[in-house]
């Protein structure tokens, strides 16, 4: 299907690289028709590689700590000037100080821990609040987050992570609930296999589990490709009345008990 997102304008928060789920959405976006403006932390400015990006997709970067209110209100500004009210956001957002420092979950640095919080999950209640409050959306339009299945299930080296992405999807109904009832605006959390990016391999033993999501999945991990695919498909008007949901992109897996294969091993 072509030209899904002809004429609808957003924020993407989130490409750090190519490997970056957030890039591979911008890319997609940009072929189904969307104009959209990058966004990330001043420092993944300098790290990472989102100029390129911004090349590609004919668009430019305004750096915004997604912690920082009075960021997200000048990133917010600066795109109504340029576009008027948007049509979708993306926040692919996640980071976890004690996840990076190795810090074992018996062993929590608390005030990494409220930093894991504040990045991974407030800045999605931040990021809606500044919308909601510059009246900054149209209406049906849609707002994703990227979450993961330990927000349900335990997955040790996800340590503290964990918290946020329960946080994140509960904030993703609470909001869906006040902007749907106020605008019609959609609100929901894609959860997504596990994916070669550097938030994902910053995670112990993260080899280890994506080899097994891969083998357990009936269709297998999902690539950060059709990750972009399935956001550009909430992002459009096909998907109207989906709100307030967490959606597995995961091959299956959050459904499985066990396999065949597995039993057989
Ligand atoms: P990534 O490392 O490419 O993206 C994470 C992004 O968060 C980076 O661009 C980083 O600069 C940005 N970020 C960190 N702190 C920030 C701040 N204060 N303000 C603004 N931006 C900030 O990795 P990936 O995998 O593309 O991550 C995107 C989202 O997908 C995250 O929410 C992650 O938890 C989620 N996810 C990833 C999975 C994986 O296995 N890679 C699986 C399921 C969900």
């Amino acid at each position: 299907m072509n030209n899904l997102l002809k004429g609808k304008k957003g924020i993407i928060f989130g490409a750090l690289d190519e490997n970056s789920i957030a890039w591979k959405v911008a890319l997609k976006a940009k072929e189904q028709g969307a104009e959209f403006i990058l966004s990330n932390a001043p420092v993944a400015l300098r790290l990472g590689k989102i100029n390129e990006l911004a090349e590609a997709c004919s668009t430019e970067v305004i750096p915004a700590d997604a912690t920082s209110i009075e960021d997200l209100e000048a990133l917010f500004d600066k795109a109504m000037s340029k576009y008027g009210q948007l049509d979708f956001v993306l926040h692919s957002i996640g980071m976890s100080p004690n996840v990076r420092k190795n810090k074992a979950y018996t062993e929590l640095n608390y005030d990494w821990f409220l930093k894991t919080l504040d990045i991974s999950a407030l800045s999605f209640h931040k990021v809606l609040q500044v919308a909601y409050q510059k009246d900054a959306l149209k209406e049906w339009s849609s707002v994703v987050a990227l979450t993961y299945i330990a927000a349900q299930r335990t997955f040790p080296g996800y340590n503290d992570m964990a918290e946020a992405k329960a946080t994140l999807e509960s904030i993703a109904r609470s909001f869906g609930y006040h902007y749907g009832t106020k605008k019609k605006v959609r609100v929901n959390t894609i959860s997504q296999s596990p994916t070669m990016t550097t938030a994902g391999s910053g995670v112990k033993g993260f080899d280890v589990f994506y080899d097994y999501a891969d083998k357990l999945s009936p269709l297998g991990n999902a690539s950060s490709d059709s990750c972009a695919d399935f956001t550009i498909a909430l992002f459009s008007d096909l998907t109207r009345m989906v709100t307030m949901q967490n959606l597995f992109h995961d091959g299956g897996f959050s459904s499985i008990g066990m396999t065949e294969a597995f039993m057989t091993e």
